[in-house]
């Protein structure tokens, strides 16, 4: 058995979890997430703050992580820590504590993807959300098909062309007026909007799409975006559930129907989300439906696991320790890094 320390600081979040097991056998022990609220006050997260935040908040974030698990440095087998992709210097923070803590230990350190964290996260809280599987990672930062053979192999089907799915949602709430993170805000309003009021055109979905065309898996949110900017300047405040409304139906049957193409055309079983939209329950219960038609079962996270936090960083690290992956001490942090493991598909 292997305990492993995770630390998770590439935005908002300062997290930090301690799980134990081997292979798919994982137990969380503990899992602590500090959320930044000073960023709801510019509509979006300031980098800087950001990075003075994580400083302020790693040494009693990790100690209690590791308290509420019962384990103490000398008792974790080692540390694994989001190194990419993410806000530069929210990332050091991590890194250059992770690595602290190696050097003085002793254990190794790993670097770890942030979004092959989302990949492992769901597995946390459902044994079967293991490969091979057809995964849809939609947060803030990232939107990609993914079809995974096997842990560590990684065929990227499709992603997103401009905006996030995450992104789409926090801007489309601020131009409703609703606060930052938007997407729980416009999952609500859209609820009490009437579906047959308004229409977006779905983007970059077409049945005349075959597979092989570009844009067959890919994503594009900054088109519905703009559509949903004229329709609050052309509608009244009454408005605004129905266009909330329109732009979540837009949103889900594109993610639906492009996870079922990857599905189908793959003949997954198995279909994981993860990203913080993953926690979006009208989403889920889409692709339940939809799945269903095709015999696949979907696996999501809880909200708590679907946002960022460090247990999903400890669980992809466990997989990398395993191999026998170690980091080395001048391990560095990227804005941007290309999903590891990439293969054809
Ligand atoms: O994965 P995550 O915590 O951070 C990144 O890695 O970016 O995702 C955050 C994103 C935000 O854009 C937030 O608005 C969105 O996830 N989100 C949601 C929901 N909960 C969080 N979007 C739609 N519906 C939700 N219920
Ligand atoms: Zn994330």
């Amino acid at each position: 058995m292997t305990r492993i320390l995770g630390i998770e600081t590439s935005c908002d979040e300062t997290s930090a979890a301690v799980i134990d097991g081997a292979g798919d056998e994982v137990t969380m022990q503990s899992l602590v997430i500090l959320s930044q609220d000073v960023h709801r006050i510019f509509g979006g997260v300031v980098p800087e703050i950001a990075s003075r935040q994580h400083l302020t908040a790693i040494v009693p974030v990790v100690t209690r992580a590791l308290t509420e698990s019962g384990a103490t440095l000398d008792t974790i087998d080692a540390v694994a820590v989001t190194h990419a992709p993410g806000l530069v210097g929210a990332l050091l923070v991590g890194v250059s504590f992770a690595k602290a803590i190696a050097f003085g230990r002793g254990v190794p350190c790993l670097g770890v993807h942030h979004m092959e964290g989302h990949l492992f996260g769901t597995a946390l809280e459902h044994r079967d959300a293991v490969p091979p599987f057809t995964a849809l990672l939609v947060s803030g930062g990232h939107t990609m098909l993914v079809d995974v053979p096997e842990w560590g192999r990684y065929a990227l089907l499709g992603r997103t062309r401009d905006d996030a799915a995450g992104e789409a949602f926090d801007k489309v709430a601020k131009l409703l007026g609703l606060p930052y993170p938007g997407g729980p805000h416009v999952e609500r309003l859209a609820a009490t909007g009437d579906p047959s009021r308004l229409r977006f055109a779905r983007p970059m979905l077409r049945r005349d799409q075959r597979p092989g065309d570009a844009d067959y898996y890919d994503f594009s949110f900054s088109g519905l975006k703009t559509a949903v900017l004229n329709a609050v300047h052309a509608a009244a405040p009454d408005d605004h559930p129905h266009i909330a409304r329109a732009f979540h139906e837009a949103i889900v049957e594109t993610l639906v129907e492009k996870t079922a193409r990857a599905v189908e055309q793959h003949g997954r079983r198995r279909v994981v989300l993860g990203g913080g939209v993953a926690g979006n329950r009208t989403l889920v219960g889409a692709m339940r439906q939809r799945m269903q038609r095709l015999g696949a079962e979907v696996f999501a996270p809880s909200a708590r696991i679907a946002t960022d936090n460090a247990a999903m960083i400890a669980r992809a690290g466990l997989f990398h320790f395993e191999r026998g992956a170690r980091s080395p001490l001048d391990l560095n942090a990227f804005a941007t890094l290309p999903l590891p493991g990439l293969v054809d598909a």
